[in-house]
Parts: C-alpha cells; structure tokens; sequence
C-alpha cells in the first residue's frame, strides 16, 4: 500500500490555509457521495486549528451539509472544562456565522448516562443509526476523522500498549485508565478511523518532534513490543492518511 502525505509548513497561518484546501477538497468528494459531509473530529489543538479564517468565511463551505461527530469524548458533563463538545463549541461552532445555516452535531452526552460502557453503546447506536442505511453495515465510513497526535503516539483515545488497539468489532469505545487526565473516556476504535475515506492528522510544535520520528521511521517503533497508535493508523489506511505538521513538528522526519 501506498505511504501517508506528510506535509509540513511554516506557521500556523498556512498550514490551516493549506488544511482549509484539503477538507474542502473532502467536502467535495462527500457531496458528490452521498450529498452530505460526516466527519469525526478530536480534542486537543484541533479545534482551534480548524477554525481559520478562510474555512470560517468561506461560502464554499455547505454548513447544513456538515454533520459532526466526535473521534472521542471525556466522560465529564458537555459544560464541564475538559469537555472536547465543549472545546469544540467554544474554539469552532461558535465562530461559524450565525447567518449560514448550522451543521449537525452528535455530542456524546455523559449526563444521560453514568456508566461509560453504556454511553459508548449509546454512541454506537447514534452511528448506526447515521452510517448504517446507505453504508456497509460492518463499518461507518467517515468522509474524514482529523486527528491529534499525542506526545506519546496516541491518537483519539487510543494509547500506546492498550488492549484496546486489538479490539476489531466495536465502532466505540470506553475507556476507564487513559493515561492522559480524564481516565475516564470514550473513543472510536482504530478499525473505525482507518476505515474512513480520509484522515488527517494536525500535529504542531517541537513537542511533537520526538514521537513523528518515532512514527515515520521505517521501522515503526514499538513502546513495550506495541507498534505507536499514531503508526498503527498509518499502516492500516496508508495513503487515505495526511499530516498537517509545522517545520518544529517534523525537525528530524525523515521523507522517504
Ligand atoms: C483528547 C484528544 C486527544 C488529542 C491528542 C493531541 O481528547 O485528549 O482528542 O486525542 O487529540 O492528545 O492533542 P494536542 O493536539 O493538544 O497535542
């Protein structure tokens, strides 16, 4: 199989300039599909990124075409501080003007469920419900999931030497140890996110430096025997899979 794009630019500005290009590129292709846009979108830096001032202006942009999905989600109330529905509403949803007509977003609400066996069944469910008419039904096809990458390779909720990484049926997930505070989450599997037409991750600053080596050696590195969740993406979706990385990010990368 073919190998990821990575692409690394100088500042924040024309990366998202450049992520702007690609997703609408992707919105393209999902219309042409199935006449909507299901994406999956993470914590972290993300939501910031996303929100440039190109995509956010741009009247290329089919809003209530949009339907929006979480990669994972903490199981704390969407008002509370480490909410990623939250984070997104403060950094994103709300800088969409309030004259276009709003995407569809699908939280993943903990507040109607305590037990996060339960609300990652209930997430399932919602997707089904969503993916499972028109696609196959093995599998929801995102028309993209963007993605964070960890210090330590995670991505989504999915960490480094987790059992979780060999789970192959389940679409959701829950998690009761993240390493990274709060324990207690919920995630897409990684069959879910490979499966997906596209998938970009954006991963800025030195303090990624060390784990994109790790990630684009020939070799991919193991933590504990464990190939890194970031690499495990990369093998299983291949050229479907675009890094948006600054020069501080990819310091020591080496392009092969
Ligand atoms: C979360 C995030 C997580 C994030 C990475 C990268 O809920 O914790 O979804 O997977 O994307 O930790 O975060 P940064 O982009 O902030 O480094």
């Amino acid at each position: 199989t073919k190998q990821p794009s990575l692409y690394a630019f100088p500042d924040n500005p024309t990366l998202q300039q450049n992520l702007y290009h690609y997703i609408l590129q992707a919105q393209a292709d999902a219309l042409t599909r199935h006449q909507k846009f299901k994406i999956a979108v993470s914590g972290g830096s993300l939501p910031k990124l996303l929100a440039s001032p190109d995509l956010l202006a741009s009247s290329d942009i089919h809003w209530d075409k949009w339907e929006i999905f979480f990669a994972d989600e903490r199981a704390v109330p969407l008002t509370h501080p480490d909410s990623n529905y939250a984070l997104l509403e403060q950094e994103f949803l709300s800088k969409i003007p309030k004259t276009a007509p709003q995407p569809t977003v699908y939280p993943i609400n903990p507040e109607k469920l305590s037990d996060t066996e339960d609300l990652a069944d209930a997430y399932e469910q919602s997707l089904i419900a969503s993916f499972a008419a028109k696609d196959s039904v093995k599998l929801p096809i995102f028309d993209l999931v963007l993605l964070g990458c960890g210090p330590d390779g995670h991505t989504c909720s999915l960490f480094p030497g987790h059992v979780l990484l060999r789970e192959e049926v389940a679409w959701v997930a829950a998690i009761e140890d993240s390493p990274k505070p709060p324990p207690r989450r919920i995630t897409l599997t990684l069959p879910v996110v490979t499966h997906a037409l596209k998938i970009a991750f954006v991963a800025t600053g030195a303090g990624k430096k060390e784990v994109l080596r790790r990630i684009f050696d020939t070799q991919p590195e193991t933590e504990g025997g464990e190939v890194l969740p970031c690499a495990l993406v990369n093998l299983g979706a291949g050229e479907k899979v675009s890094w948006f990385c600054d020069h501080a990010a990819v310091e020591g990368v080496s392009f092969s």
